[in-house]
């Protein structure tokens, strides 16, 4: 038996073997189109190639494609698990050709695979072709030998495929196996057709024509070839069975759920185990490519997803949350040939437990209201919309769960009910808002996010998206377009921009419109709850409302950015470590060129502990560790013990992020909505540049990552170098040179003063003695002028004068080499009652232009202006003595 992985990989090698490329798989979120939700077929990540937007890097594709329908155009949600084929999740192998082989090789490919490699018996099988399309009629007949009456003509647009709306399409052909006659239906095209015997295997599409808008076709550049196998139903036909269900992989995946409820897979609760199945593959696939349950967008369809099967689990009687223990089973599946699936093993299997968790809590409320407002209908009856509202709103029961609920009883929902229940709620809501004092400048946010809901944030996994503007904001008011030179703010409906905030700043980059105009985006604000605001300049055409739109994020700015943020989670958790569990985060900004911390801190940090917390950060660095995210419901994330900013708004569910290891233990666990490295190797280096406060009992760190810690570094390398090239020593051996270089300069000052002091009190102007002491009015005294003498050391002189003058006076007027002076009077104990310092001080500091002065009577001081005044001072002293 042929199983799933083995077909897989036969398809890829085929046409390897037949000069393909294999590409891998893009995400289920297309990068490269505003108008789709989901990726629905193999070409989708093509699409460009087609219309010839941009040149393909081969001329030959072989892909498996992961597919998601739910939602949108090709909508199989409330089918799943009631037939044979129907499935939200399902892989799409194709052959590309982008303006190479066409038609015919394109059939004889085809051929040969089904036949040859795989084996399928030729009268098993017929065709279908465009009515119009004699060309592939006859390539069909000349290359297969088909006979004329099994290849049909089929007129409608089951034969003419559009990916969407919009986009590259063209006539197409099906190859269809007939499972036999055990099995009602008729051929294509017959009045039976729709019965189950004859199954479309293989679609091939002759691209031709690109939809531009409704009624608007063009012809491509190039003709190409898209081509569309469901992996599942090849799978069913080599591994002969007939039900889609029943092949190995959604055997093993439904034996998982059987294993784990008691309920054994056939028998009344088949359809559940089926949807669990289905489902489980669809949602695990859908987060692994990014998508988290929500209630906007994508991330409903998924919690829709999710809910339908939680729902069936419930039917099954699963007393704990059932979904997330069968993750391993389809890792196992799926895991090699998807490895984004491993990758994100422990955010499935989180995100499936928390929303079964959180479901179950209204789950069983929610069926006795239901039951409640249904015992009295019966099959034929409509369920009232205001009940299904209810059901929705305050029981987190998406509408297609009600009606699945109650298909099987015949029941169906007042969709539009439903619908005028919820715009009234929306309406009470905006009113609630207008009363809320919010700015006028805010007012338009709040209606833009009214109208428009919630921007979807794409720029965890990319920073390059396609998007269609929804708003074009100029001076506070919408305005239909903005041209050349215009300030413009650009709401979108999804974006790769990440918003400001957690401290993060907002992203910057470029938009572009298909008409070739250019908008710089300087920034990205998010406003009232959820509204992405793109602020920039239009530097080239004009932009118009409802254009759609390239948008590219600033790759090297953003990756600085995300190398910053995880570094401010290393330095967190290393500051705690160092410090202790009081440091709480105050604040932190994570711009392009540093990053900045703020934390609880009663003192300043010391070198040592600096360079503690920064070889702490840089050894998680070195451990190149996965940095992992995680959603979570609130209070779990806090109770594991993930830092939380404290007063900061956290929805019910957060991202926790998490990376390194440290003493067995994961090293740092935040709640965090900001972006990332994929692995701490990336940061390259921490270095701290800054600590000081910034107000009482918060510090504040600054630092540097990657290329700007290296520039830091490197530049602070250039410094030591210079130095010790002045010093003309080794940079090694500059810290001893300076330290001997300091102690040598304060000896040489220490000596400097020493003789300073020797001349003042030996030398200069004196008496016949020499010592300069004369007798004034039977006193002695000696009156110097000293130069070079700090005014702090005049006093020491005094003492050391007086100690020589014995019973006296002493006056000493340093000038400073400002001109200003200084003067000290010593006074002797015997002469201090009649002769005060304080008094001397006072008049010789007149002299000097100044007043005042202060002291003991044995010792005085004061100070004036005029240092050229110092002789009169003197003088004015001796003169007072002698009075
Ligand atoms: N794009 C084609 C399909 O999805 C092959 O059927």
């Amino acid at each position: 038996m042929s199983s799933v992985n083995d077909i897989r990989s036969a398809y890829l090698d085929y046409f390897a073997k037949n000069g393909h490329e294999i590409v891998a798989s893009s995400s289920l979120v297309p990068k490269n189109d505003p108008t789709l939700m989901f990726t629905n077929a193999g070409m989708v990540q093509f699409k460009d190639y087609f219309t010839g937007r941009s040149g393909a890097p081969y001329p030959r594709a072989t892909t498996s494609q992961k597919c998601v329908r739910a939602g949108g155009k090709h909508n199989d949600l409330d089918n799943v698990g009631y037939t044979a084929r129907h499935h939200t999740f399902f892989e799409m192998l194709g052959n590309f050709s982008f303006g190479d082989y066409f038609k015919e090789r394109a059939i004889e490919l085809a051929w040969n695979l089904v036949t040859r490699e795989f084996g399928l018996a030729k009268d098993r099988l017929c065709v279908t072709v465009y009515h119009e399309d004699d060309e592939a009629f006859g390539l069909w007949k000349r290359i297969a030998g088909l006979p004329d009456e099994k290849i049909i003509r089929i007129a409608t647009s089951d034969n003419f495929w559009q990916m969407g709306d919009t986009g590259p399409c063209g006539p197409c052909s099906e190859i269809f196996f007939d499972h036999g006659e055990g099995i009602p239906g008729g051929p294509p095209g017959s009045p039976d057709e729709d019965g189950d015997r004859f199954i479309e295997i293989w679609n091939l599409v002759f691209m031709q024509f690109e939809q531009i808008a409704p009624g608007n076709r063009v012809p491509l550049p190039r003709p190409s070839i898209d081509t569309g196998m469901g992996l599942e139903r090849i799978a069913a036909v080599m591994q002969g069975v007939h039900d889609n269900y029943d092949i190995d992989l959604f055997k093993a995946l439904i034996r998982a759920s059987v294993e784990a409820t008691g309920v054994p897979a056939e028998g009344a609760q088949r359809a559940s185990h089926r949807i669990i199945a289905d489902h489980l593959r669809a949602s695990s696939f859908l987060i692994a490519d990014g998508v988290l349950p929500s209630n906007e967008g994508r991330g409903y369809v998924l919690r829709r997803i999710m809910r339908r099967a939680m729902r069936h689990a419930h039917i099954l009687g699963a007393a704990e949350p059932l979904l997330w223990r069968l993750v391993p089973a389809l890792v196992r599946e799926m895991g090699r040939a998807y490895p984004e699936l491993v990758r994100a093993e422990a955010l499935i299997t989180e995100t499936l437990r928390l929303e079964e968790i959180r479901f179950r809590r209204t789950l069983a409320r929610g069926l006795t209201l239901l039951d409640e407002a249904t015992t009295e209908l019966s099959g034929g009856a409509t369920l009232d919309g205001e009940t299904a509202f209810r059901l929705y709103d305050t029981y987190g029961f998406p509408l297609d769960l009600t009606q699945d609920a109650l298909r099987a009883r015949g029941i169906a929902v007042d969709t539009a009910g439903f619908q005028s229940a919820m715009e009234r709620q929306k309406a009470e809501a905006r009113a609630s808002w207008a009363g809320s004092g919010d700015t006028a400048a805010e007012t338009i946010w709040f209606r833009l996010r009214d109208k428009l809901g919630a921007t979807e944030f794409l720029g965890y996994s990319a920073e390059a998206a396609e998007g269609k503007v929804l708003a074009l904001v100029r001076d506070g008011a919408e305005v239909a377009s903005a041209g050349e030179g215009d300030s413009v703010s650009i709401v979108l409906n999804q974006t790769p921009f990440y918003g400001e905030s957690g401290g993060q700043v907002g992203d910057a980059g470029t938009i572009e419109t298909e008409s070739g105009a250019v908008i710089r985006i300087d920034d990205t604000q998010k406003r009232a709850d959820g509204l992405f605001v793109h602020i920039g300049e239009v530097v080239k055409g004009e932009v118009k409302d409802g254009d759609a739109v390239r948008l590219a994020v600033d790759h090297s700015r953003r990756g600085a950015i995300r190398a910053n943020h995880s570094a401010t989670h290393l330095l967190h958790a290393a500051l705690r470590k160092v410090l202790g569990e009081h440091v709480a985060q105050k604040g932190s900004l994570v711009a392009p060129d540093r990053l900045r911390f703020d934390f609880s801190h009663p003192k300043p940090i010391d070198a040592a502990e600096l360079a503690e917390i920064e070889d702490i950060a840089n050894d998680v660095v070195l451990q190149d560790a996965p940095v992992v995210t995680r959603l979570m419901d609130r209070d779990e994330a806090m109770h594991s013990g993930a830092m939380a900013l404290f007063g900061e708004k956290y929805g019910d569910e957060v991202r926790v992020v998490s990376m390194g290891e440290l003493g067995g233990k994961t090293y740092s666990v935040e709640l965090c909505g900001g972006t990332h490295v994929g692995r701490t190797g990336e940061i390259g280096l921490v270095t701290l540049v800054g600590e000081a406060a910034v107000a009482a009992g918060v510090r504040r760190v600054e630092a540097l990552t990657g290329k700007a810690a290296r520039d830091h570094l490197e530049l602070q390398d250039k410094r030591l170098k210079q130095v010790a090239a002045a010093l003309k020593v080794r940079p090694d051996e500059a810290a001893d040179r300076v330290a001997v270089l300091v102690e040598e300069r304060r000896r040489l000052e220490r000596e400097l003063a020493e003789a300073k002091k020797k001349l003042a009190l030996g030398g200069g102007g004196g008496s016949a003695a020499g010592d300069g002491i004369v007798e004034i009015a039977g006193i002695r005294y000696l009156g110097r002028v000293v130069e070079g003498i700090a005014p702090k050391d005049l006093k020491g002189l005094v003492d050391e004068a007086k100690k020589t003058v014995g019973s006296g006076v002493v006056a000493f007027v340093g000038v400073a080499e400002d001109g200003k002076a200084a003067i000290v009077v010593g006074v002797s104990d015997d002469l201090k009652e009649s002769r005060s310092a304080v008094d001397l001080v006072r008049i010789g500091a007149e002299a000097l232009g100044g007043k005042g002065g202060g002291g003991r009577a044995d010792m005085a001081q004061a100070g004036g202006p005029d240092g050229a005044k110092a002789g009169e001072a003197l003088q004015a002293i001796e003169a007072a003595l002698t009075a």
